[in-house]
């Protein structure tokens, strides 16, 4: 497993392209002098192929282009969507089962499985969401469920090759009195689902920033983290990639 942090901007549905390929010029010149990370940008579907032109140009290792969803179809009639096949070669990465997916379009653990499997087929790191809505003695075993629904047939190197990102909703910073977690309450939950996926690389999201990300990357069961509104300011991403 790569050992580096790997920290993951989700921009969501913000930014003209005229921002988005400043931002992803900034980021890609800041993390020249950036080592031991890896930094993947996930803008919205239209501004990939204008991105990665530009990650092409003197590209940085270091650097990634990533999407936000995909379909959980193949191919075929299914209006307003996009294929794995269609990011395959434009994305090393997809996020998949996002919480916001899960509350607005109605995102089941099947399709999120389904995209898990067409991302895999692609040569797509997936990097599926697994998270609580509200905190309770039962969070461990609600995520490992989710978790558990989502992975539930794959053979382990494929359990490998996915990301797990422990996204509480509660501590996602658009939802009303969002507070983070705790590093030491992160790492816990990220513990239960690495003992029950071994080797799977597993993220923290919610509420991360240039100040707390170090109490998550600390945590040895934590790999990098999935990082929202805080990504939205190239400077202040670049300072979690240095924090990190
Ligand atoms: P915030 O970092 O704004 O809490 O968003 C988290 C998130 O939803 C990333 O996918």
């Amino acid at each position: 497993m790569d050992q580096h942090p790997l920290i993951v901007a989700n921009w969501k549905m913000n930014k003209t392209i005229a921002d988005a390929v400043l931002d992803f010029e900034m980021i890609k010149n800041g993390l020249e002098n950036i080592d031991d990370i890896k930094a993947v940008i996930c803008p919205s579907y239209v501004w990939l192929a204008p991105l990665a032109e530009i990650a092409k140009t003197h590209s940085v290792r270091q650097l990634a282009l990533g999407a936000q969803n995909v379909s959980n179809e193949e191919k075929g009639a299914f209006t307003g969507e996009v294929s794995a096949q269609m990011l395959k070669n434009l994305v090393e990465y997809c996020i998949v089962g996002h919480s916001e997916q899960v509350a607005h379009f109605g995102e089941s653990p099947e399709q999120t499985r389904a995209k898990v499997n067409l991302l895999l087929k692609n040569q797509i790191t997936p990097i599926a969401c697994v998270g609580e809505n509200v905190k309770s003695d039962n969070s461990i075993f609600e995520v490992i469920n989710i978790a558990k629904q989502i992975l539930k047939d794959l053979a382990a190197p494929q359990r490998r090759a996915v990301i797990l990102c422990y996204e509480p909703v509660w501590a996602i910073s658009s939802n009303p009195n969002a507070q983070p977690a705790t590093g030491g309450y992160a790492g816990k939950v990220a513990r239960a689902l690495s003992k029950e996926f071994p080797a799977t690389k597993i993220l923290y999201g919610g509420s991360v920033d240039s100040k707390n990300i170090r109490e998550f990357t600390v945590q040895d069961s934590i790999g990098g983290a999935l990082v929202g509104s805080a990504s939205l300011d190239p400077k202040e991403f670049l300072e979690i990639l240095r924090n990190a």
